[in-house]
């Protein structure tokens, strides 16, 4: 029995009546923020705030110069090219180069206004590139914006929770999708937002060979590019290398987020990388909406201008003074962002001291990674449920259901804005809600 909780449950009751949404654990990242931060204004109660992936770090300086230098040299005057500034290009390809180990062409590494801008490009492009094709299966759980896009857009998709399908077993699920000859695209996180499971070489090459087989395009999105933090995958030109399906197929864009690995969600610039067969492949069926049946092409000047005509050009100084950095190793972002992987080992113990499971608990055969996210869930509560009780105690998540997960117990949390110095806060809100709901 819930009583006398943290935060004044009348308020917290009229909010959620207040914001027109039917369920409250079905609403999305951004409802979720909204009505948390009402909560907060109308209390004064500090929440312990789980739901959005926000960096929780400042950004590197070396990126905050270039752009103060650009910004001084007058590009804010100038229409940036949409396929991006040179320099950027230039230590996109590197950056590939040294911690991929793969070769893509400057002309194929593109800027995107966040990696959500690189998706809904992708599937502008990917998803139209045959006609007899229609739309995208997504391996979830997964980031539910990228849905929006799909549907928004007019086009189909489809997708499975992969927690039963790891390893070999991923085959068979995935043929059972291609058979149909339906799927114009896959698109997967790895690691995965939100479970946190990090695909293995077995599983990309599954992924990699089924796509040369079916002729179907992979959207690899590496918005978490680096942070599986039991590899320290940062040395330039050396193994180990960020897994990517790249290694088995050309069928594939790389969505490349500066949001999470670099701290500069901010300046919303991101990065596409096509491999340079697919760059350069033509498809006729493309002519039904772009002026040319070039696939790189069509990304450029069809989908890309239309939705932005490219990239803020002091952003792309600001990231490709980051790269530089970072491909010349004199700057190591993983150094800064392995503070995730360290705040969330401490905050799901203090989930499991107090009665909460673990929902993505194994990457196959080994304890999940601790990283920007993990997911709970408590006994007796359906995941939107729990996000909804767990606002009496000053505690704010997202439901797992809105992830495409099959696992409707289930929480996400994310680590990045709980500093370090409200643990406590955390521990002792989660003794109160174990206290009122222990079985
Ligand atoms: C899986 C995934 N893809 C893409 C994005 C968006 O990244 P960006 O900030 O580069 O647009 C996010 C952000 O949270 C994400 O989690």
């Amino acid at each position: 029995m819930r009583n006398n909780t943290p935060v004044n449950a009348k308020v917290v009751k009229d909010e959620v009546l207040n914001s027109g949404l039917e369920k409250i654990g079905r609403g999305s990242i951004r409802e979720i923020v909204k009505l948390v931060n009402s909560i907060e204004a109308k209390t004064g109660t500090e929440f312990i705030r789980m739901e959005m992936g926000v960096p929780g770090l400042s950004p590197p300086q070396v990126g905050v110069d270039a752009e103060i230098e650009a910004l001084k040299r007058g590009v804010a005057a100038k229409y940036p090219m949409i396929e991006g500034v040179k320099d950027l290009k230039e230590e996109i390809s590197i950056f590939i180069k040294l911690f991929l180990n793969i070769d893509i062409n400057p002309e194929a590494c593109i800027p995107t206004v966040g990696s959500m801008m690189g998706a809904m490009a992708s599937f502008m492009v990917a998803n139209r590139n045959d006609h007899t094709k229609e739309g995208t299966l997504f391996i979830d759980p997964g980031f539910p914006v990228q849905k929006q896009q799909v549907r928004v857009l007019g086009h189909d998709y489809c997708s499975f929770d992969i927690y039963n399908y790891r390893g070999p077993k991923l085959k068979s699920k995935l043929l059972t999708y291609l058979k149909t000859g339906k799927i114009s695209s896959i698109l997967y996180s790895n690691p995965n937002n939100p479970s946190w499971i990090c695909f293995t070489e077995e599983e990309l090459q599954i992924i990699g060979e089924l796509a040369n087989k079916y002729d179907v395009i992979v959207i690899e999105d590496l918005a978490y590019f680096g942070m599986d933090f039991r590899k320290d995958y940062s040395q330039p030109g050396k193994p180990p290398y960020q897994p990517t399906v790249g290694n088995y197929t050309d069928n594939y864009i790389l969505l490349i987020s500066s949001s999470k690995a670099f701290s500069y969600a901010g300046q919303r610039v991101g990065m596409m990388a096509i491999s340079d067969k697919l760059f350069a492949r033509k498809y006729p069926d493309l002519l039904r909406y772009y002026t040319s049946d070039g696939f790189g092409y069509s990304m450029i000047y069809g989908a890309l201008y239309a939705l932005s005509s490219g990239v803020t050009h002091s952003a792309q100084y600001g990231l490709a003074g980051i790269l530089k950095a970072v491909n010349n190793g004199s700057y190591n972002y993983f150094e800064d962002v392995k503070e995730y992987g360290e705040k969330a080992k401490i905050m799901k113990q203090l989930f499991l001291n107090n009665g909460f499971s673990m929902v993505y608990d194994k990457d196959i055969d080994q304890p999940i990674a601790d990283g920007f996210y993990f997911t709970f869930s408590y006994p007796g509560f359906l995941g939107v449920d729990l996000l909804e009780e767990l606002l009496y105690y000053g505690i704010s998540a997202i439901s797992l259901e809105i992830t495409g997960s099959s696992r409707k117990e289930g929480v996400r949390a994310c680590v990045s804005l709980v500093q370090r110095n409200k643990f406590n806060l955390l521990e002792e809100r989660l003794m109160r809600f174990n206290a009122d709901h222990s079985p």
